[in-house]
């Protein structure tokens, strides 16, 4: 415990030196701060939770450990140690003929499947397919990744796969924040994907090759409290934590669950996606590890670009689709039409009139699956 306070701190001093160091590389990030009004900021926000004494998340209620959670789901043990918790859904496992791993967004969990849950049992049985929704690390009952990367999701995912026998490659679709986090998958383990469906993936800002003229237009279509969120959770991670949960400034209009950011649409289906039988506790574990720590990790450093990758697929043996609404509030379209441009080997499907929530929509899921599967 000591030491991971000490190395707090020296990531304070760390974020404050790689945020120089960006500013001076270029002019990649014209919305920040200058120089100076940047130590300005940090010192006054530092002072500001040092006196607030939050700044330093509690320990997370770990499931399955003493006085912790309780385990419902089954679950399976990581390399490390920590677990995975899943959820089934689907033909069984032995008679599937196509095996999909689903990877949930940003506050939610294992059970908002949706290729598994708007998709009628009946469509799901003629395809054959076997589908298991996870809890990402830090959400409802699987151990919390304090070292968690984009790469270690992607071990993870292809950890469970093994134990679960799902054979040599399986499908994955992701949805928001599990979205971008396909593209570590992509990325890491693309030998063992059959192939891919990024579901309104969020950006991040920050990739290296994203045009400062079009990622500066879409940060400041955000809500201020937002582009303050995203702004905290890359350059001063350390302080996500406390700046989520102070009463001073309005914290991310989506913890709050602010309707602000839905669009028309999303009004029309939030309410399935709410349904009270997906109503698990998702933060039961702790807000840092879960959704704080999904921010910091989604809108952090990568080591690696997405619009970098190499088609996984030369030959056509398997398919990567990205899905995107046109008016969604929370991925700027901008981004993604660009992001899509520039990987031709992806196959871009943009709704319009569509906004966040669109695998909500009647036929939107069965349809993801299909174009996925190549079946009309
Ligand atoms: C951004 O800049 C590029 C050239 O650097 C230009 O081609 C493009 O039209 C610009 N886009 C916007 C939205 O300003
Ligand atoms: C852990 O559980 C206790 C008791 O319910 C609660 O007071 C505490 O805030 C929880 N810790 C976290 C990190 O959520």
């Amino acid at each position: 415990m000591k030491g991971e306070e000490k190395s707090k701190k020296i990531s304070a001093a760390s974020a404050r030196a790689h945020t120089r160091k960006s500013n001076s590389k270029s002019s990649s990030f014209p919305f920040s701060l200058g120089v100076y009004s940047k130590i300005g900021v940090v010192v006054f926000v530092a002072l500001l939770a040092w006196a607030d004494k939050g700044l330093r998340p509690p320990a997370p209620n770990v499931t399955g450990t003493p006085g912790g959670p309780t385990i419902t789901a089954p679950r399976v043990k990581l390399r490390d140690g920590r677990y995975l918790a899943y959820k089934e859904y689907g033909v069984p496992k032995d008679e599937a003929k196509h095996h999909f791993i689903f990877i949930h967004g940003f506050d939610s969990c294992r059970l908002h499947a949706f290729i598994a849950t708007e998709v009628s049992p009946d469509t799901i049985e003629s395809l054959g397919i076997h589908i298991v929704g996870i809890d990402r690390p830090g959400y409802c009952e699987s151990t919390p990744d304090p070292n968690r990367t984009p790469k270690s999701l992607a071990l993870d995912v292809e950890e469970l796969a093994d134990q679960l026998d799902l054979g040599p490659k399986f499908y994955v679709v992701g949805f928001s924040m599990g979205g971008e986090a396909v593209w570590g998958l992509l990325k890491y383990i693309p030998h063992r994907l059959a192939g891919a469906s990024l579901v309104t993936p969020v950006v991040n800002y920050w990739w290296s090759t994203l045009p400062a003229n079009l990622t500066k237009e879409a940060y400041y279509m955000q809500l201020p409290q937002d582009q303050w969120s995203v702004r905290v959770a890359h350059y001063l991670p350390w302080l996500t934590y406390w700046w989520q949960t102070q009463k001073w400034f309005s914290p991310s209009s989506v913890i709050q669950h602010s309707p602000e950011i839905l669009s028309r649409q999303d009004r029309e289906v939030m309410f399935k996606f709410m349904k009270p039988e997906n109503s698990l506790p998702v933060r039961q574990q702790g807000v840092y590890e879960s959704i704080h720590r999904d921010m910091i990790v989604g809108f952090g450093k990568w080591e690696f670009d997405p619009i970098q990758l190499e088609n996984p697929y030369p030959n056509n043996e398997g398919a990567v689709h990205l899905w995107q609404g046109d008016e969604d509030m929370l991925v700027p379209v901008t981004l993604q039409r660009y992001i899509a441009q520039n990987l031709p080997w992806v196959h871009y499907h943009e709704l319009p009139g569509s906004g966040h929530m669109f695998p909500y929509v009647e036929g939107i899921s069965e349809a993801i699956l299909k174009a996925q599967l190549s079946v009309v």
